[in-house]
């Protein structure tokens, strides 16, 4: 009974779908998340001009912060989702810039990104690489639609991670940190580091990557 619960919170985590559950999820993501959204966005160096890409958005709190750094009419914000109850909750958050073309929001997945080869200058994301089906390939489709030079920031609490991957959640899925980096460096990203931040006296981690020139 438990280890079904246990297994449906992960399916529900890493695809949240209508309903009670979903609805339940959404609402842990954004009392608790908001936190790591918040300082991805502060830590990608966003420029007024910049293109930004948000991978597995969620709820839509990270693109409401990120849209308020591109203050140029040429910033422009994309964000890439494959649930369409996430879809549709951060549409409805967004829905005035989405409006106006300042915000653009994708149903579909990180393997398959809408976007033109090399404009994208910077990437964000959290909570998300864990539940990509194929690492290499989500990376490598990131690093294609980004320009070179471009910086990608995950945040993740790795010791809220390793709580909850104790007690069960995330079985199955590709949680830990170094799989993840490794591959970046096989795509083509180059100074892939994880660094403890801090913030509000809480720490965390960050993993900054850099698409290469090349
Ligand atoms: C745990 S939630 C995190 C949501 C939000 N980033 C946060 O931290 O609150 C993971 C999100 O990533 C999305 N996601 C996971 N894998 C994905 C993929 N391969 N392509 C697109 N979206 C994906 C899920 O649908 C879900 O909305």
């Amino acid at each position: 009974m438990m280890n079904k619960l246990v297994q449906h919170l992960t399916q529900q985590l890493g695809k949240p779908s209508q309903g009670l559950w979903g609805w339940l999820v959404t609402r842990f993501l954004e009392n608790k998340n908001r936190f790591l959204e918040l300082n991805a966005v502060r830590l990608c160096d966003i420029q007024p001009e910049n293109t930004v890409l948000e991978l597995g958005f969620g709820p839509g709190l990270g693109l409401e912060e990120a849209v308020k750094y591109l203050t140029h009419p040429k910033g422009k914000l994309y964000g890439i989702d494959y649930s369409d109850y996430m879809h549709s909750i951060a549409s409805r958050r967004l829905q005035a810039d989405i409006q106006t073309g300042k915000v653009t929001l994708f149903f579909g997945s990180v393997e398959q990104i809408p976007l033109e080869d090399s404009v994208v200058s910077r990437v964000f994301h959290c909570n998300c690489y864990y539940y990509w089906p194929d690492l290499h390939a989500g990376s490598k489709e990131i690093h294609r639609v980004m320009k070179p030079g471009g910086l990608m920031v995950t945040t993740l609490n790795l010791e809220a991670l390793e709580k909850i991957v104790a007690a069960g959640v995330l079985k199955g899925t590709q949680w830990p940190p170094e799989p993840y980096m490794k591959v970046l460096r096989d795509t083509g990203f180059v100074d892939v580091r994880m660094v403890d931040k801090q913030d509000k006296g809480r720490t965390f981690q960050a993993i900054f990557a850099t698409a290469n020139k090349a």
